[in-house]
């Protein structure tokens, strides 16, 4: 399962990078609103850290202007995936961007029927939103099981992107649906590290060592 970076944090991105094991980012207009950067700067900035897929959200929400802003936005770099939300123009848009080779993540997938759509109108990815399912009592998670199902009984290449991603038990869940990525918040990436048990071991082992050491010398 590739792990991408749900943010617009260029610090957090440098470090998640440094792990090794960040293949690409999504941010949205949320996002980016809580960086003090210009939205086309800070896309460049993240792509070129990146060198892999990253998403970056038309405003518009009719066919002609999203269709504009989408070309814009990938003209900035060979790595941008324009994000368009999933409404009657946005999958106009998709169909048309795809036909051009502009690569699409249709965003605000809360239905599998709304995940056909966008595959069939030719979307590079599908993002739905778990965490915001599960907060009005839905199973977010039953949603990405059946998009894997759809899309397997059709050979469709649209990949399943888990998105408002909340916890490491989403990020398994994701894993174990066989989801193609899980894009996930910085936080939630340091919190896949963790274990007591490896930390308590890793104490052990070092105290073992200096107590070996100690006698070793006396
Ligand atoms: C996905 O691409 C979105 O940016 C994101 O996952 C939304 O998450 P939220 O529900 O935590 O805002």
């Amino acid at each position: 399962m590739k792990i991408f970076l749900d943010t617009a944090n260029i610090e957090q991105i440098r470090n998640g990078m440094k792990l090794g094991l960040v293949d690409g980012v999504t941010t949205n207009p949320t996002l980016i609103s809580k960086e003090n950067a210009k939205f086309e700067e800070r896309i460049v900035e993240i792509c070129e850290a990146v060198k892999g897929p990253v998403s970056a959200e038309v405003i518009a929400t009719d066919f002609d202007n999203m269709l504009s802003q989408a070309r814009e936005l990938a003209s900035l770099n060979e790595h941008v995936v324009v994000k368009i939300p999933m409404t009657p123009d946005g999958i106009r848009a998709v169909k048309a961007l795809s036909e051009e080779g502009i690569k699409t993540n249709v965003t605000l997938i809360f239905s599998s029927l709304q995940g056909l759509l966008a595959a069939k109108a030719g979307a590079t990815y599908v993002s739905p939103f778990v965490g915001r399912l599960d907060d009005v009592g839905n199973d977010g998670m039953q949603l990405v099981a059946e998009l894997n199902e759809i899309f397997g009984n059709y050979g469709f290449a649209t990949e399943i992107i888990v998105a408002s991603v909340r916890h490491p038990r989403h990020v398994l869940q994701a894993a174990m649906i066989g989801a193609d990525i899980a894009t996930i918040p910085y936080e939630v990436l340091l919190r896949l590290f963790n274990h007591p048990l490896t930390d308590n071991g890793l104490r052990r082992f070092q105290n073992d060592w200096q107590e070996y050491e100690r006698k070793q010398r006396s």
